[in-house]
């Protein structure tokens, strides 16, 4: 996966180039530092010794982790029962390898529910 440049002409550019649109809160992640993460982290094992296979079953798009911001919430959420001791960035950067590998979100969250006035 090519790094992001970091100016946010060519990062707009280059999210509107990838085949998979990618949510507000993951545009700009560190997908290299999420992928070491996870793997130092021991995420896999532990889902793999409750669903079996790689662990990815555990997974569930259409379940109760059905937005970016509750599969960020959950990453968060394992991190810190791990006392991983994870930055907010890296919570993110995890996260959003989980989304492009995993979860496949649309690029627009569920949209809430608009302003009464
Ligand atoms: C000690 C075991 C263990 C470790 C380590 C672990 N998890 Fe989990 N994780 C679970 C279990 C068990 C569930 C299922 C919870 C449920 O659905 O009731 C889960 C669920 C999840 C889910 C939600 C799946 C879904 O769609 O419902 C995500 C996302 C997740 N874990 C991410 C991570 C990440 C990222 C890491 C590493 C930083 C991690 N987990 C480490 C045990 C673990």
């Amino acid at each position: 996966m090519m790094r992001l440049p970091l100016s946010l002409a060519a990062l707009a550019l280059s999210s509107a180039a990838l085949a998979q649109p990618v949510p507000e809160i993951f545009r700009g992640a560190d997908l290299a530092l999420g992928e070491r993460l996870f793997k130092e982290s021991k995420c896999a094992e532990c889902h793999a010794r409750k669903v079996g296979g790689d662990g990815s079953a555990i997974y569930r798009p259409a379940g109760r982790i059905n937005t970016p911001g509750a599969l960020r919430g959950m990453v968060d959420y394992c991190s810190t029962e791990l006392n991983l001791g994870l930055f907010p960035e890296e919570v993110t950067a995890v996260a959003a390898v989980l989304q492009r590998d995993h979860y496949h979100f649309g690029a627009t969250p569920a949209p809430a529910a608009p302003p009464k006035k």
